[in-house]
């Protein structure tokens, strides 16, 4: 198989893998992560089959889906790369961006030591913010159960992955948890620019709901 069967291939693998899920975790998210990656990545010169690999397999085993294992993720990728006959070098790659991407709470850094890496991880950011990234929080909000505003309920910045993980807030408490965040942690300048304009977007949405909910027009 050559490198562009072997995308096609995985894409095929996760896209059935994902099927039914829609907590905001779909093969969608993977796709637009994937489609935002490629675009990233041709303007930064970056190594695309590594990039597309890790775009695509990026959520194969969401730790939030297995109870918190963020070990998961990257053992599942390395089980698809190999029975793909992937480059060891590569598959190494790929698990150790799986393994390190995902957002830890406010005061939780998660520096990517690669530029496949950066890239991967702003593609991933940039889909939880603008239109998009408003829908997938309320997606989640609502598969959890979870109220969209409660007034007078504070946002938290978290200072560990094991208090982000366990929040349970409103959903609208989440943009400024995470989604306002985003821009500032943009590694490279593109998703920088892209983020820029989602977040004002953001910020216009959070204007109107607060007015709304107050019942002005
Ligand atoms: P990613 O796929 O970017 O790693 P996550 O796994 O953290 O994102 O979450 C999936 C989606 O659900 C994202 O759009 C994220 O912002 C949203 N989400 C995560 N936690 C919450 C929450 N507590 N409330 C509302 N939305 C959330
Ligand atoms: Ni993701």
């Amino acid at each position: 198989m050559n490198s562009k069967m072997v995308i096609e291939s995985i894409a095929k693998e996760v896209k059935k893998r994902f099927e039914g899920e829609s907590s905001g975790h779909d093969w969608w998210h993977v796709y637009r992560v994937w489609k935002m990656a490629q675009h990233i990545g041709r303007e930064e010169g970056a190594d695309m089959y590594v990039l597309e690999l890790a775009a695509l397999l990026h959520d194969i085993a969401d730790h939030k889906f297995h109870n918190g294992d963020d070990t998961v993720g990257p053992k599942i990728a390395r089980q698809v790369l190999s029975g793909h006959k992937v480059p060891d070098d590569v598959i190494d790659h790929v698990c150790e961006i799986i393994a390190t991407l995902s957002y830890k709470g406010a005061g939780v850094t998660t520096d990517m030591r690669t530029l496949e890496g950066k890239i991967v991880q702003d593609a991933d950011r940039l889909d939880a913010i603008g239109a998009v990234g408003i829908a997938r929080c309320f997606a989640y909000g609502g598969h959890k159960n979870r109220p969209m505003h409660i007034p007078g309920e504070e946002p938290v910045l978290h200072q560990s992955k094991d208090a982000y993980f366990k929040s349970a807030g409103p959903s609208i408490n989440h943009f400024y948890e995470k989604l306002l965040l985003l821009k500032d942690r943009m590694n490279t300048k593109i998703a920088r620019r892209i983020a820029e304009e989602r977040h004002k977007y953001m910020e216009d949405y959070l204007d109107r709901f607060y007015r709304e909910w107050e019942g002005e027009a």
